[in-house]
């Protein structure tokens, strides 16, 4: 059999995640499992690009994260798993990547100025927030990686890898990088529970490890057709972010019957959020289950964790082996 290509991808740890966060790139990374030798790390350096002031938990947000990742379905068997601030190789490739980057390419990269906008209650004309495709281009050639599965949001960043492996490999003239591609996350963007999309900042998330009750909770209260006012008016399912819910969560002769029912006003609200609730609750089961096994057994995690940041720092060492000799220093 052919050697499998290997892939990376990581997120900055966040806490626990939500359906978002599920369907936009962890169920993804679950299936990529089966095709090719995987790498998930958590980001955790890149975190403070934003939050250097208020570091605030990103230690406990890493653990609650990677119980998610195992609860989703990761498999520490087949995916090395890993802690980004553990492998210090990054941050020495990052440096000599830092060297032969030029500022142009990084002030013209477009989710800089974006998010400099965006966000406007913090400084960010730090060098850290500037040099933060670089940190990701390190994460990902220093695996050799072949393919990034990330959304679309990321596109730039890949791209600037791309560019940053090419002009290593010119210069010193090696080899040692793959250019990697993007394999792009196809994800309809989950609506939250008020219509607005799904983030943490908007409080609008049902979490992948809520237990029943917050579900049917979050659920009774989510937002429905805006002009469906009484019981008896007939409703447009295509704009109830209910509905787009079912299309993920229930089976095809559920979704028609609701959309149907709710065009002729033959199904209520209520009803329809009850089926929801239902599939989702049946949905999550699993993942709940094995949360709580690991929950209860954090050494367990712990080792899962030092298993997969010893075979990517073994990883990460032979790499910058061998760019240190490219470049002639020791
Ligand atoms: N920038 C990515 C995000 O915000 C996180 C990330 C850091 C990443 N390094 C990476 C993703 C390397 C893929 C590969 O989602």
């Amino acid at each position: 059999m052919a050697e499998k290509k290997r892939i990376l991808s990581g997120m900055r740890p966040t806490g626990r995640l939500h359906l978002g966060n599920l369907h936009g790139a962890l169920e993804n990374w679950v299936k990529l499992q089966d095709q090719y030798e995987c790498f998930y790390f958590v980001a955790d350096w890149h975190a403070l690009t934003t939050d250097y002031a208020s570091p605030g938990n990103i230690r406990e947000n890493t653990r609650e994260m990677v119980l998610d990742w195992l609860s989703a379905g990761l498999d520490p068997e087949r995916s090395t798993i890993f802690i980004q601030s553990d492998i210090k190789e990054h941050a020495e490739l990052y440096l000599l990547l830092g060297m032969i980057t030029p500022v142009t390419w990084l002030e013209r990269n477009p989710t800089y100025k974006e998010q400099q906008q965006q966000i406007e209650q913090k400084d960010l004309g730090n060098f850290g927030f500037l040099g933060y495709p670089v940190l990701q281009a390190a994460d990902i050639i220093i695996y050799r990686a072949h393919g990034v599965p990330v959304g679309k949001d990321q596109l730039p960043h890949v791209e600037l890898t791309r560019e940053i492996a090419r002009r290593f490999n010119y210069l010193y003239k090696s080899e040692i990088f793959p250019e990697p591609d993007c394999l792009l996350t196809e994800a309809p963007v989950l609506p939250g529970l008020d219509g607005r999309k799904m983030s943490k900042s908007y409080g609008n998330c049902i979490f992948i490890t809520d237990s029943e009750k917050e579900i049917a909770e979050k659920i009774s209260r989510m937002m429905t057709d805006p002009q469906r006012i009484r019981r008896n008016d007939p409703g447009n399912p295509e704009v109830s972010p209910v509905f787009a819910y079912h299309k993920l969560y229930s089976s095809p002769s559920e979704i028609e019957e609701i959309a149907h029912g709710c065009r002729t006003a033959g199904i209520g609200c209520v009803e329809c959020k009850k089926i929801l609730t239902r599939n989702v609750v049946s949905k999550l089961a699993p993942m709940r289950e094995r949360r709580l096994k690991f929950e209860s057994d954090l050494e367990g995690l712990n080792e899962v964790i030092a298993a997969g940041n010893a075979r990517a720092a073994r990883e990460a060492a032979a790499t910058m082996e061998l760019v240190r000799r490219a470049i002639g220093i020791r």
